[in-house]
Parts: C-alpha cells; sequence; structure tokens
C-alpha cells in the first residue's frame, strides 16, 4: 500500500494530513477517523501529544510483541506535561517506581513472576461466589437508586463495582472505595488526560494521598500479614532475585489500584451501552445466557475501555514506511487495530457471534499482557448473567449522547441513563 505521512520530526509542528486533525483526547467519532488513517496515513504523527500514532493491527502486534527493541517505560509518563507545582508535590510525596507495565525486562521478568502467582487464573475462578454477591448487592442499589424515575447505570452499577471486587483481592474494606475511586479518576487523567495546571494540582495531592495509603497498607502487612496481595508479595519476596523491596511491594499495589478496576469500571459501561443500543444482542442473552462469554469477548472488540497504549523504540524503527527515531514516543492504537477489516469483516457491525473477536488487541500481547484479563471477562460475565436476569427490559433513556471522559488511552462513557422497567 501507498503510504503519505507527515514529513514533520516530532516537536515541531509543522505537520500535514492526520497528525494535524488527530484529537487524541477526544473519542468521539475516534473509530471513522481510525478507519480512515487505516487506509490513507496508517502511521502519522501527532504534534499535540508528540506521539507517532499508529493505527494497523499488522504494525501494531509485532510492537507489542518486541519487548527487546521497544520498551514500555512511557506506558505511564503524563500525556500532558505537568506544572511545575504539580511536579514538585509528586517528588515529594511520592517515590513509586516501574514494577510491572512500565517496567521493561529484566526487572520486569523478576516482578511479574512473582505477582503471577497470585493474579492467576485460579484465584480469580475461586472469586466468582464473592464476585457474584458484590453484583447482586450492586444491583440491589441500582433498584433502589430508581427512586429518581430514572438510574445512571455508570454511578449507580459500574462505577463502583469493580474496585469492590479488586478489594477482595487486595484485603480493603469497601468502605475505602469512593475515596479510592476519586483518587484513582485523577491519577487516571494525570497520567492520560490534559488537566489545566489548577487541575494537576489537585490531582498531585489525589495521588500523594492515594500513594500514601499503599504505603500505609504494605506497613501493616509487614506488621500483620492477611491474606491478599501485599501480604503475598511481602511472603514471598524471596522469590525475586534480589528480593522485592517494599517500595516496589508499595509500587506494586499503587498499580494494581488503578488498573484492575478504572479498566474494568469503562469496561462495564461500553458494554451496557454497546448491548442496549443493539437490542437484539441484549435480547439474545437474555434469552441464553451462554451467549455472554462470547458477547464479553465481541464488546472487548467493539469497544474496549483501553483504546491506546504507548511503547518507545530503543533504536531507529521502520514502522510501515514510516522512519520512526530511537526514543520517540509511540502510541498504539489498540481500538484501531479492533476494527482491522483485514481481520475483522465489517468491523463497525456489533456481531456477538463472531468467531473470531478473540484476536482483539485490547488486552495487549506478548510481556506485558494484562495479567487480569481472566478477572475483567470474569467479572462482567457476571454482571451481564445477573443484570440480563434480574433487569431484562432495561432500556436507555433515548437521545443521549454519552460524553467520553478525556484521555489518550481509556475510554468509556462518564454517565448512561437508563430506565429498569
Ligand atoms: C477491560 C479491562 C482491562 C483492559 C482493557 C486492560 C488492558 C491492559 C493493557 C492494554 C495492558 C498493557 C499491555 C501491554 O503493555 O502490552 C494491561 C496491563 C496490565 N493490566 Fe490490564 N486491563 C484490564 C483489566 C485489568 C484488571 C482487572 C487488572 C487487575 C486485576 C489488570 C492489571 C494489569 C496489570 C498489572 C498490567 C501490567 C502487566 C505487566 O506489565 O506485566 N488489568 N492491561
Amino acid at each position: 500500500m501507498t503510504t503519505l505521512h507527515s514529513t514533520a520530526e516530532p516537536g515541531t509542528s509543522a505537520v500535514d494530513g492526520l497528525g494535524a486533525e488527530y484529537q487524541p483526547f477526544d473519542h468521539h467519532g475516534m473509530y471513522d477517523f481510525f478507519a480512515r488513517a487505516r487506509t490513507a496515513e496508517p502511521v502519522f504523527f501527532c504534534p499535540e501529544i508528540n506521539y507517532w500514532v499508529v493505527t494497523r493491527r499488522e504494525d501494531i502486534l509485532p510492537l507489542l510483541q518486541d519487548a527487546e527493541r521497544m520498551s514500555a517505560e512511557i506506558a505511564l509518563a503524563p500525556a500532558t506535561p505537568l506544572s511545575p507545582e504539580a511536579t514538585a508535590i509528586l517528588k515529594t510525596g511520592m517515590t513509586a517506581e516501574p514494577t510491572q507495565v512500565n517496567c521493561d525486562p529484566p526487572k520486569h521478568t523478576r516482578i511479574r513472576a512473582v505477582a503471577g502467582r497470585f493474579l492467576n487464573m485460579k484465584r480469580y475462578a475461586s472469586l466468582e461466589p464473592e464476585i457474584r454477591r458484590l453484583a447482586r448487592e450492586a444491583l440491589d442499589e441500582l433498584e433502589a437508586s430508581q427512586d429518581r424515575g430514572q438510574v445512571d447505570l455508570v454511578a449507580d452499577l459500574v462505577y463502583e463495582f469493580p474496585a469492590r471486587v479488586l478489594f477482595l483481592l487486595m484485603g480493603i474494606p469497601v468502605e475505602d472505595a469512593p475515596k479510592i475511586k476519586t483518587w484513582a479518576d485523577y491519577r487516571l487523567l494525570m497520567t492520560f488526560g490534559n488537566l489545566s495546571p489548577e487541575e494537576q494540582t489537585r490531582g498531585a495531592r489525589d495521588m500523594v494521598a492515594y500513594w500514601q495509603y499503599c504505603v500505609d497498607l504494605v506497613s501493616d502487612r509487614n506488621a500483620k500479614p492477611q491474606d491478599d496481595y501485599a501480604s503475598f508479595l511481602i511472603e514471598h519476596r524471596h522469590q525475586a532475585e534480589p528480593p522485592l523491596s517494599d517500595n516496589e511491594v508499595t509500587s506494586l499495589v499503587f498499580g494494581l489500584l488503578l488498573a484492575g478496576h478504572e479498566t474494568t469500571t469503562n469496561l462495564s459501561a461500553n458494554a451496557l451501552l454497546a448491548l442496549l443500543t443493539h437490542r437484539d444482542s441484549w435480547q439474545a442473552i437474555c434469552k441464553d445466557k451462554s451467549a455472554i462469554p462470547a458477547a464479553v469477548e465481541e464488546v472487548l472488540r467493539f469497544a474496549s475501555s483501553v483504546v491506546c497504549w504507548r511503547r518507545r523504540p530503543r533504536i531507529d524503527i521502520d514502522v510501515c514506511g514510516v522512519p520512526i527515531p530511537a526514543g520517540s514516543n509511540i502510541l498504539l492504537a489498540l481500538g484501531s487495530a479492533n476494527y482491522d477489516e483485514d481481520i475483522f469483516p465489517e468491523p463497525d457491525r456489533f456481531d456477538i457471534s463472531r468467531t473470531n473477536a478473540r484476536e482483539h488487541l485490547s488486552f495487549g500481547r506478548g510481556t506485558h499482557f494484562c495479567i487480569g484479563a481472566p478477572l475483567a471477562r470474569l467479572e462482567l460475565t457476571v454482571l451481564l448473567e445477573e443484570i440480563t436476569a434480574r433487569f431484562p427490559d432495561v432500556a436507555l433513556i433515548e437521545d443521549q449522547t454519552p460524553e467520553y471522559i478525556r484521555t489518550i488511552a481509556f475510554r468509556g462513557p462518564k454517565r448512561l441513563f437508563a430506565t429498569l422497567r
């Protein structure tokens, strides 16, 4: 294919083509934009964020899988440069270090080996009865909130539920959910969004409070071990060589306390939006529960909560004919890969009987493949089983245009107004 691409170097603003048009924080029309990019300019440079954007699955996949040439160190770098005030607050208030998603081998390998002994399929599966109990409780609360005539499926259902599930692994009391969700929201926007300097100051304070919460949790588990993630890491720290330090354990807890619920909150909201706007699919899963796992996979393809992820090449590379210098920032448009017509015929069609939906890249691939993928699938499956059984007639209020959170990577509606019956 002939490719047109920007001739500008990173950091310059003289960019022609799609790089000048791309709105990295705005998810309306994102899939249509990427469809154009895959055909006309599959790799382009976006000066607004100083990133090269890669849109075709066949280009994204090898980059995800190449941990030798591609560093993950920028995975959690602020997408918008932080103000001096926010930087100072973070510098004095926290000592988080790369341990997983933004950490490269060999350190990543050493740490993931221990974390993976706790975060695995067997443990997630053992939580299923508790996840179901939490889903039923969340639906009780949803029903109670319909006094107002309508409900918001985000605020009243999927906002806290995934955090409460994650807390089962972390040994955190459910009462802490509201403050942890607020801290996590800010952390997400500090890392992937474009907050104003004033908002960054507030966000930095929240991140420090969040970090301190994790420091206290790890110190508590050092003194009084429980059956939870931090206690497991402390107990098994010597299985890593050198052993896991307290700061590494705290960084792992800090990392999971974001990755483990912001992702699933947004995925669940995307799932409800997709299924309720494709009523035939909703009715199909109401009628036949066994269709739910395939529906979950199609939601992950059609409306993932993580639509872009980041890498930095260690050497000069060539992607689809476009030279990208070592040390550049690269945004891998996972959401675009999930609509790549070379793999997914009629990608705009939401089709819960699609046989290859699992080929999506929503959980990444290779060294950093999402360690929580089985939990995310399980949580959404249980939630859908419960809500379809209890509220099969739930319907979105007509004529609402979902407003999306503004980040370069996470995608999910802020509100979804609905009636239950
Ligand atoms: C819909 C839900 C989720 C999505 C879309 C998602 C997506 C991702 C993506 C794209 C990555 C990076 C892959 C890469 O760099 O190649 C990742 C990594 C990770 N995810 Fe998830 N995730 C989800 C849920 C979860 C949950 C529930 C947990 C925790 C229980 C979790 C924990 C992690 C961790 C710890 C990593 C870092 C893995 C590593 O670098 O070794 N995620 N996830």
